[in-house]
């Protein structure tokens, strides 16, 4: 096995490769003066099983735009197999058509991702998909959306964080934060979240949550403005919680969000490196490089 990794998953990749104990190909990828990007693949795939590790971080046009090169550079190569993990895929909150007239962007991506990688494609894998139904959309390779959320639970656990009741932001996510808090051995709940679809302002309903003197989690699968943290963590300490952590798979924390989610109370932001931050205390290689194994 060969993993290729995009620009934005080179340190995940170098992990998944060690854990794998297969070799890295290198690319070159840059671009033109005129802004276009150029993408090489340096090493020889015929006959290889190669797995392609690229996560559509911002700016996730140009990211995907790399992915799609890099499918088309390394088909050509005529491997064996080629298998495209994608930590975080991007346009996954646009799963279906809100509003007349909307473009299904998460569609799209799908259907480009397997028209480029043609027959060689055989799986493409993700982390906490927005929603599952983005999966259908691939008709030919296998398309699986694995879970951190074991991750965490480690994570915790070793934090000894104690009293814990683990909240989602809506009822919507209400699984995740269910599966978080058995493995917890903590209680959950859920805030009741909505989100205008024309100006995208959300409202968190007051509701009682039981939290006060308590270890709060709120797991999210998405960190983007900090808008539903900064108003779930408004809530929780107003009905007395404690440490409140705020936890999501994908810490996109764009412009000023991870120091407003500080300033409005949070004790920790904790994310995964499917976006690569300061706050992805979180490395997906162990699992990634386990459903790598498992064939
Ligand atoms: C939306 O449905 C997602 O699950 C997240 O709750 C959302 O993307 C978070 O966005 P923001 O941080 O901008 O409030």
């Amino acid at each position: 096995m060969l993993v290729i990794p995009g620009t934005t998953t080179q340190i995940l990749s170098v992990k998944v490769a060690r854990s794998l104990n297969c070799t890295l190909i290198q690319t070159t990828v840059k671009k033109f003066p005129d802004g276009e990007i150029y993408v090489k693949i340096n090493g020889d795939l015929s006959n290889e099983q190669v797995v392609l590790i690229q996560t559509i971080s911002p700016p996730q046009d140009e990211h995907l735009l790399e992915l799609f090169l890099l499918i088309e550079a390394i088909t050509n190569l005529k491997p064996k197999e080629l298998i495209v993990v994608l930590p975080y895929f991007a346009y996954g909150r646009q799963d279906k058509r809100f509003l007349k007239g909307e473009a299904l962007s998460s569609k799209i991506i799908a259907e480009i991702i397997e028209q480029i990688g043609g027959t060689t494609l055989s799986r493409v894998y993700t982390f906490d998909i927005h929603s599952p139904r983005i999966l259908k959309f691939f008709k030919n390779a296998r398309a699986e959306s694995l879970s951190a959320l074991p991750l965490f639970a480690d994570y915790f656990r070793e934090k000894d964080v104690k009293d814990i009741i683990v909240l989602a932001p809506d009822e919507g996510a209400l699984d995740r934060a269910k599966f978080l808090a058995k493995e917890l051995n903590a209680t959950f709940s859920h805030l009741e979240k909505s989100r205008d679809r024309v100006t995208g302002e959300i409202t968190v309903k007051v509701k009682n949550l039981s939290v006060s003197g308590k270890s709060v989690i709120i797991i999210d699968d998405i960190i983007s403005t900090g808008g539903t943290m900064i108003k779930a963590i408004e809530i929780i300490k107003s009905q007395g919680g404690k440490d409140i952590y705020v936890a999501c798979t994908h810490p996109l924390l764009i412009k000023d969000a991870k120091y407003r989610i500080f300033n409005a109370g949070a004790r920790e932001i904790v994310g995964t490196d499917s976006i690569p931050s300061e706050c992805s205390q979180i490395s997906l290689a162990t699992e990634i490089a386990r459903v790598l194994r498992q064939k």
